[in-house]
């Protein structure tokens, strides 16, 4: 049987675990030849582990058991002459280029006031230079191919709205969904789609972390992640705490893919509902009451059920009208 992207090829950054592994994996899986990259290394600004070497090598052996060919890489997205040079050569070996998932990211936390120059300064760099720069040494192997392509930059729900103790990763995913709008006023005439993600939590080591878990209990001396299901569901319209890496990787499928070829300026939103303000910030969550949804401190959303119900409609009605937006006229 024919994959849903049979014999294109995808660079994926960020590729080593988490989103990045398990979009190379579904895109192998579905027909592709990946290129990959990752740091594999420690920023040192970053509160919890980061992937290693021995987690890229993981990717390969799974991508090569999916029976597709992978070209992997050590290289940062922040050095656009190593990434440039990575994407090159895996082109050159793969021989042409059609998807890119520009995923590599990074957070922290902290007030804005009280953010350490380098702490904003790294989270902008990879998170929203790095996107910047995996695109610009995308664009020239697109073009060339004559095909089209399809680029799909990860942004975040925080992308959309604010969070508190979050700043520079706001601003850089926010950042993230004004370029993707440009981009695809860019290369629409090439036909080069450009949408991008913006998931709710997922359970990846970014999230699934001791400064994570203190962050969202300050109430608790050692929370865990049992501990952070609660005010994570609280956050999402959809009462589940947080989505898997396979059900990015899904949308990532289908934005890589024939499926959506006239979808372009898109932002795939997953699961999180509302509108507004303070999230994520140090207010402990408090238990709502006995059948009713959670509730959390200083959050306006999900008190209860019925909410829940129109607010899921609502975020239903806001994707519907996001990925109808096709052409020019959805991305200005
Ligand atoms: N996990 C979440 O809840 C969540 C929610 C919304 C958006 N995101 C975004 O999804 C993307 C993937 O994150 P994840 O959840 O898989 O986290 P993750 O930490 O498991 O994976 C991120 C990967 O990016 C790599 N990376 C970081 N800096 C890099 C650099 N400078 N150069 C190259 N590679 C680098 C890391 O080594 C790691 O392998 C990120 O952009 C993140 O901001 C995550």
């Amino acid at each position: 049987m024919t994959g849903r992207v049979e014999g294109k090829v995808a660079f994926i950054t960020g590729a080593a675990r988490g989103q990045g592994r398990s979009h190379a994996i579904t895109l192998a899986r579905e027909g592709a030849d990946i290129i990959a990259v990752d740091l594999c290394a420690q920023i040192g600004t970053v509160p919890y582990p980061m992937a290693t070497p021995e987690d890229l090598a993981q990717t390969v052996k799974e991508v090569e058991a999916a029976g597709r060919r992978i070209v992997a890489t050590v290289a940062d997205v922040r050095d656009y002459d190593a990434l440039k040079e990575a994407l090159d050569d895996g082109v050159a070996q793969l021989g042409r280029l059609d998807i890119v998932s520009a995923n590599a990211g990074i957070t922290s936390y902290g007030r804005a006031e009280d953010l350490a120059e380098q702490t904003w300064r790294d989270v902008i760099d990879v998170d929203l230079t790095g996107v910047w720069h995996a695109v610009k040494a995308a664009i020239p192997h697109l073009r060339a191919g004559g095909r089209g392509g399809s680029i799909i930059v990860t942004s975040s729900d925080l992308g959309l709205k604010a969070a508190a103790n979050q700043a520079h990763y706001v601003a850089a995913s926010h950042g993230v969904i004004g370029l993707m709008r440009t981009l695809a006023l860019e290369l629409a005439a090439d036909f080069i789609r450009v949408n991008a993600l913006a998931p709710t939590a997922v359970d990846t080591p970014m999230v699934m972390n001791s400064a994570t878990y203190r962050l969202l209990r300050p109430d608790l001396e050692n929370p865990t992640a049992d501990d952070l299901a609660g005010p994570a569901t609280a956050l999402n319209a959809l009462p589940i705490p947080w989505v898997e890496p396979v059900d990015i990787s899904n949308a990532v499928l289908w934005l890589a893919s024939d499926e959506s070829r006239y979808v372009t300026g898109s932002r795939c939103r997953s699961t999180r509902g509302g509108s507004s303000s303070d999230r994520l910030d140090a207010e402990p969550w408090r238990p709502g009451p006995a059948g009713s949804a959670p509730a959390c401190g200083g959050c306006e959303q999900a008190q209860s059920a019925g909410a829940l119900d129109s607010l899921a409609a609502a975020v239903l009605a806001e994707l519907r009208v996001e990925v109808v937006h096709v052409g020019l006229d959805g991305v200005r």
